[in-house]
């Protein structure tokens, strides 16, 4: 079925607000294709950016992508600094487009290990985009959950430290404040393509109560209208959080 008619399907009062995408498969599909890992990833950059779109049309309000993670330093130098510029080059190449299209960018993850001149960049392309009241697009980078909480658990400390604040206990509350995702609503729908079925470090705290959508799909094959099917099997499902 054609994907804008699909969209129509979908109940507009129960949109999951926050979607976590594990996007997985592109070395297998660069293989399955005999070419290069890296070709996997330009066309995932493709996959990434028809999601985007359809997460606009759908209306969800907070999109995260899982573009790399603090354990992806482990691979090959070569591939390492290919993802990073693509990343780069693809955030600078479609900013006037994200823009247009009402989307309020930023990356979240560890600035550690980045250079400062990325980290800079990154910062100043993603501000032009921060007045929009759209789709809020998060692009995990350098991100890793445990890091994530870590980082969280020493800046309560240094705050209890201080003096300055936080003299009570920590609450779940004061914890989802120091993290990166600080204000944005909780995840509600973790996709992950490929038929890997893990989490994978990816927001621990913040999928708590998600629901998990897996598919056999690599990820520069995932399309629009397997998105929406995702959404729409969510809209099928119970959500109790531990209630009855
Ligand atoms: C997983 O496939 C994919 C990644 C680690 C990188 C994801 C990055 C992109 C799709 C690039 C674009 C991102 C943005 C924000 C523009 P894999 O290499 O682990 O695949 P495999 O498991 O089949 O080897």
């Amino acid at each position: 079925m054609n994907y804008k008619k699909l969209i129509n399907e979908l109940d507009k009062s129960k949109i999951p607000r926050h979607i976590a995408i594990i996007m997985d498969g592109n070395g297998r599909w660069a293989k399955k294709h005999k070419t290069k890992r890296i070709n996997g990833h330009k066309e995932g950059v493709k996959a990434v950016r028809r999601i985007v779109e359809t997460a606009v049309e759908a209306g969800v309000e907070y999109l995260t992508i899982y573009a790399f993670s603090t354990e992806n330093w482990g691979r090959t130098k070569t591939e390492v600094s290919y993802l990073l510029k693509l990343i780069m080059d693809s955030l600078v190449k479609e900013i006037d487009e994200l823009i247009k299209n009402n989307v309020n960018i930023r990356f979240i993850g560890s600035r550690e290990k980045l250079d400062e001149s990325y980290n800079k960049r990154v910062m100043e392309t993603c501000k032009k985009s921060w007045k929009n009241t759209g789709l809020h697009l998060n692009v995990a980078m350098n991100y890793g959950g445990r890091k994530e909480l870590l980082d969280a658990f020493n800046e309560i400390l240094a705050d209890a430290r201080s003096g300055s604040k936080l003299d009570g206990e920590i609450t779940e509350k004061i914890v989802s404040d120091y993290l990166y995702t600080a204000g944005m609503p909780e995840v509600d729908l973790v996709i992950r393509t490929s038929g890997e079925e893990r989490l994978s470090n990816f927001l621990i705290w913040q999928s708590a109560y998600a629901e998990f959508w897996f598919t056999q799909t690599l990820w520069p094959d995932f399309s629009r209208e397997e998105f929406i099917r995702a959404m729409l099997d969510f809209q099928q499902r119970k959500r109790r959080f531990g209630t009855r």
